[in-house]
């Protein structure tokens, strides 16, 4: 594939996704519509506003290939290093946090708050991977096994 066809290619499958954001965005307030439980709509709440940012995530994707240039370079990677690094310290309690509790529900049946822990556990183990990946595109290495 020429680098116009990927690109040409990656731009429709963006603009696809958020067509597809955009259905989430309705699904999620079709669910708030028809139902009081706090837990649920919580959930929905969630879903809704991680939608609003994949969609300005693919928006940046498609704008990187028809407008401005989008980078990351190690030396601006570099700048941010020690605040990066305490940071992925800080994420890693989170996920212990996470398992801590986990563990500690194994035995019951509380079964809301596992859910509700196990979405947050999730969350904190994407925060480590984004810094971390952080780390590996400044040292030069492909954090992708090559993807
Ligand atoms: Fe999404
Ligand atoms: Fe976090």
């Amino acid at each position: 594939m020429s680098t116009k066809e990927l690109q040409e290619k990656l731009i429709d499958i963006m603009k696809r996704w958020q067509k597809i954001e955009d259905a989430t965005a309705a699904q999620t307030a079709r669910a708030m519509e028809q139902t009081d439980n706090p837990t649920l709509r919580t959930v929905m709440e969630v879903i809704q506003r991680d939608s609003q940012t994949h969609r300005r995530v693919q928006q940046m994707i498609i704008d990187s290939f028809e407008k401005e240039a989008v980078h990351i370079r190690p030396e601006e990677i570099g700048k941010l290093s020690e605040t990066v690094a305490k940071h992925v310290e800080i994420e890693r309690e989170s996920v212990r946090l996470a398992q801590e509790a986990l563990e500690a529900l194994r035995p019951s049946k509380l079964l809301a708050q596992k859910y509700l822990i196990n979405y947050l556990l999730t969350d904190e183990e994407k925060h480590e991977r984004l810094l971390t990946d952080l780390d590996l595109i400044k040292r030069g290495m492909q954090p992708y096994g090559g993807f």
